[in-house]
């Protein structure tokens, strides 16, 4: 049975909740699930903006033909062809056989190559606009938010933004749909955190370049493609993909990711940690080995100092490190005060291998002070522990 909610009178959410996907993309947890948005404006002409993952097909077409209630579908909006959002398209025009659809070039190709399928095509390009009775649409590109596709749509009706994958959030709707619903600062926040690192995190000049488009508007209402709709307080979560956008660091914090085989690495780590902590500065430790990529990037985004520590394996960096160093570079991760830890048995090297991946990130800062360790830490290696304690603690203002 169809199960839709409300947004405003006359915009109805008829998108679907997968909470059974292991990995999203095939590569992220999603332990509390994902939402497939879409949204059915029912004006004069009916729209509908995106459609879902195939996951959620038999939902989003049941939920659709009951709000419809009859009603011919006249204009579908794609604002992004990753097939999270567009897989079911191609049954959609199968269905309503006279919907067109209104997208860019870009997103035409995109059908094309996806489907190789003919449909009736409305193309649109920088703020043009489309009148369907009581709304005004109009339409803003945003390329790289997340693909180079990707278009906004402002109602300039009633003030609302259908920002595709901006400002979304991993986890599935459980009956709420507005953000004010929920706790979203204590319980969803850093899922949100996840999802844009992750997902959008590389692309934060494009992301700022979506921002400056928004401040021109008056913006009452965002209805992204995965998580909540935002009918209040706006500004906190604007906020965020400022900060987010610009790789500035939300907290001054010391982020420990650790990759230790036989544990030895750990310790040095651990001793590290606590060091910093009796100086009254913060720290979050992570086994790379152990925990998702995704969390520790997310993390890299909202924390100021890094400390990487790691063992030397194959003469090279330990493979689970290795991955996440790279995988932070090819996420645009900069602006941060970076430290490393080695440790060897024989051939100590991670250290100098994990500096040569970040060395042209942007905005770096490289604490000098090194440790390493040759098998396991000693005790007389108190000074060398103490003076890069001291080093670290110095590119930190406590207050
Ligand atoms: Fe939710 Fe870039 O797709």
């Amino acid at each position: 049975m169809y199960c839709t909610r409300k947004v405003k009178e006359d915009l109805i959410w008829v998108g679907g909740n997968d909470r059974r996907l292991s990995l999203f993309e095939g590569v992220y947890s999603v332990p509390h699930g994902v939402s497939y948005n879409s949204y059915l404006l029912l004006d004069d002409k009916t729209v509908l903006f995106d459609t879902v993952d195939k996951a959620v097909g038999k939902i989003f077409f049941e939920n659709l033909e009951h709000e419809l209630n009859g009603k011919k579908l006249d204009y579908v909006v794609i604002q992004h062809m990753e097939p999270d959002h567009s897989a079911t398209l191609c049954e959609l025009l199968l269905r309503y056989k006279d919907v067109r659809v209104v997208c860019n070039t870009k997103t035409q190709t995109m059908i094309k190559n996806f489907f190789d399928m003919e449909s009736s095509i409305h193309l649109v390009k920088e703020q043009d606009s489309l009148n369907t009775g009581k709304h005004t649409l109009r339409f803003y590109m945003a390329p790289m938010v997340h693909w180079p596709e990707v278009m906004v749509t402002y109602d300039e009706t009633e003030g609302t933004l259908f920002s595709a994958d901006a400002f979304g959030t991993f986890g599935a709707l459980n009956g709420a749909l507005f953000a004010d619903e929920v706790d979203f600062e204590q319980d969803y926040l850093s899922e949100a955190r996840r999802y844009y690192t992750n997902i959008i995190g590389k692309y934060g000049v494009q992301v700022q370049a979506l921002l400056k488009k928004m401040e021109a508007l008056n913006i009452k209402m965002i209805c992204p493609l995965h998580g909540f709709v935002w009918r209040s307080n706006l500004e906190f979560y604007i906020q965020k993909y400022k900060k987010w956008s610009s790789f500035i660091p939300e907290e001054t914090c010391v982020l420990i990711p650790y990759a230790s085989i036989y544990g030895n690495t750990e310790n040095i780590a651990d001793i590290v940690s606590c060091r910093l902590q009796e100086r009254g500065i913060k720290t979050v430790m992570f086994d790379v080995s152990v925990i998702p990529a995704s969390e520790i990037i997310s993390a890299a985004f909202r924390y100021s100092h890094i400390i990487f520590a790691s063992a030397t394996y194959n003469a090279g960096i330990f493979v689970s490190m290795e991955e996440l160093i790279r995988d932070l570079k090819s996420h645009n991760i900069q602006n941060r005060t970076i430290a490393f830890i080695q440790n060897g048995s024989w051939a100590p090297a991670s250290g100098k291998l994990m500096k040569e991946i970040l060395t042209d990130c942007k905005n770096m800062t490289f604490i000098e002070e090194t440790i390493t360790v040759q098998s396991s830490a000693k005790e007389e290696q108190e000074i060398e522990i103490e003076a890069f304690v001291n080093a670290v603690a110095t590119t930190i203002n406590i207050p």
